[in-house]
């Protein structure tokens, strides 16, 4: 077993000045770990420990940790003695939005902010004054960031929200305290993959926008059924429901026009963050001209207030700019890469998979996948929370940990790849597995 006990000597230290002693909550792990360093696909703990990470800090990291290419950009950005002005805007503002529209399909402007529950928070505000109606319809599993109107029901235990129903709704369970119980009343949850509970939430409130992720990734990856995607954009149709597509995770991982081009299914809005600036902050709200111009509409009424200090900063705009133009210039390449990297992983746990005489399933979107102990690809929140075993997942995450592989060791989180990962530590990777799942009794 490896030694964290300088990680948990910092950990303890900074609980003396900030609760919980850590700047994002979400990120506690058992084992603790506080990681000094990142470079390319490895990590380094505070314990001198080097780990293969698959974590990619919640999945920015799709060029790899301190990458050259982009780090060089936000260099050039100092030598430039680029500044935040607050007057206005930049040619680089310019250059960024262009690339953004040239690369996503539906997008005729974008806007840019800081975090993805920015973006999110956007987006709705975007929706509701487009409809003049309040309700928010989102799904149960899907994570859209931490404001009021979305912090709720991600891994909601059943006893809380009951058994499948369909059609139907499920009751909104706040991810904490402090969100208002007027607030809950404009929400409305529904599994993924329920096109029937879509419409029955529909027929019965006043709908603003279905948010979803495209593949809801923070359950680790469930994939949309074939005809799910069309019928949602179809029901959205329907009943004049602004559609937005939450591509934060899966945005510019899977494509670099994200998973709108794959599937070929364009929201109205979708909002971007993580890949975009391989881990530098920066989100954005893209979407089509009828919404995106509320932002700057000449009614002041019906004008969408938008407004922040750091919006555009040049650090991370000239990340975002370098991010894209890489992908751009070797698009194929990186794309064809993460894919063979992933097939590679895919092909070797398949082995593991017959061996083990226990449910397994991996289930992969190009760079991103999670291994499920269960027998089949999951279709949504309930399926998971009755088939998946949670003790196994966390048991084959943590014994991984001293193999010096870093998923995030909490059940269900998504495994990301990166270009900076090489076919040797897959193999190394799928070698650890074989030896964590095949050989520990606890798993089988
Ligand atoms: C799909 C999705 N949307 C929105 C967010 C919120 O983004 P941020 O943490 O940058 O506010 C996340 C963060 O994990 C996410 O996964």
């Amino acid at each position: 077993m490896p030694c964290f006990a300088a990680s948990r000597a910092i950990l303890d230290r900074n609980r003396r000045h900030i609760p919980g002693g850590m700047f994002s909550l979400n990120r506690e792990t058992d084992p603790i770990l506080v990681f000094e360093k990142g470079e390319g696909a490895y990590l380094w703990d505070a314990d001198g420990n080097r780990f293969i990470d698959y974590h990619a800090a919640f999945g920015p990291y799709l060029l790899g940790h301190n990458a050259e290419e982009i780090n060089r950009a936000v260099e050039q950005s100092f030598h430039a003695k680029a500044s935040l002005f607050g007057a206005n805007t930049t040619t680089q503002e310019g250059r960024l939005s262009e690339l953004m529209c040239n690369v996503i399909p539906f997008a005729d402007s974008v806007q840019i902010l800081n975090t993805g529950s920015e973006a999110t928070y956007q987006a709705i505000r975007l929706a509701r004054a487009f409809t003049s109606r309040d309700h928010i319809l989102v799904m149960q599993g899907g994570y859209n960031g931490w404001h009021n109107d979305v912090a709720c029901n991600v891994m909601t235990p059943l006893s809380e929200i009951g058994p499948r129903v369909s059609p139907g709704e499920y009751p909104v369970v706040p991810l904490g305290a402090g969100v208002p119980e007027a607030h809950r009343a404009l929400i409305h949850v529904v599994n993924f993959n329920d096109i029937e509970s879509i419409e029955y939430v529909c027929q019965k409130y006043p709908i603003a926008a279905i948010l979803t992720e495209p593949i809801l990734q923070n359950i680790g990856i469930v994939k949309p059924l074939p005809g799910y995607l069309p019928a949602l954009r179809k029901v959205a149709d329907k009943y004049g429901c602004v559609l937005i597509f939450d591509e934060v995770k899966t945005g510019f991982r899977h494509a670099i026009g994200g998973y709108s081009a794959i599937s070929g299914v364009f929201p109205d809005i979708a909002v971007y963050g993580k890949a975009l600036a391989n881990g530098y902050p920066i989100a954005a709200v893209a979407g089509r001209a009828e919404l995106m111009d509320l932002f700057a509409h000449p009614d002041p009424k019906r004008r969408v207030f938008l407004a922040g200090t750091y919006n555009g900063h040049p650090v991370p705009v000239a990340a975002a700019i370098a991010t894209i133009e890489y992908l751009l210039n070797s698009e194929a390449k990186v794309y064809e890469r993460l894919e063979q990297l992933g097939r590679t992983l895919e092909l070797g746990f398949e082995s593991i998979r017959k061996e083990a005489g226990i449910p397994l399933t991996l289930v992969r979107q190009g760079s991103a996948f999670c291994i499920y102990f269960m027998d089949h690809a999951p279709i949504d929140w309930h399926d998971i929370a009755q088939n998946h075993d949670f003790a196994a997942d966390t048991a084959m995450r943590r014994s991984l940990l001293e193999c010096g592989i870093f998923p995030f060791p909490l059940a269900t989180k998504q495994w990301s790849i990166s270009t900076a990962h090489t076919e040797k530590m897959i193999r190394e990777t799928v070698d650890a597995l074989a030896s964590v799942i095949l050989r520990q009794p606890t798993l089988r």
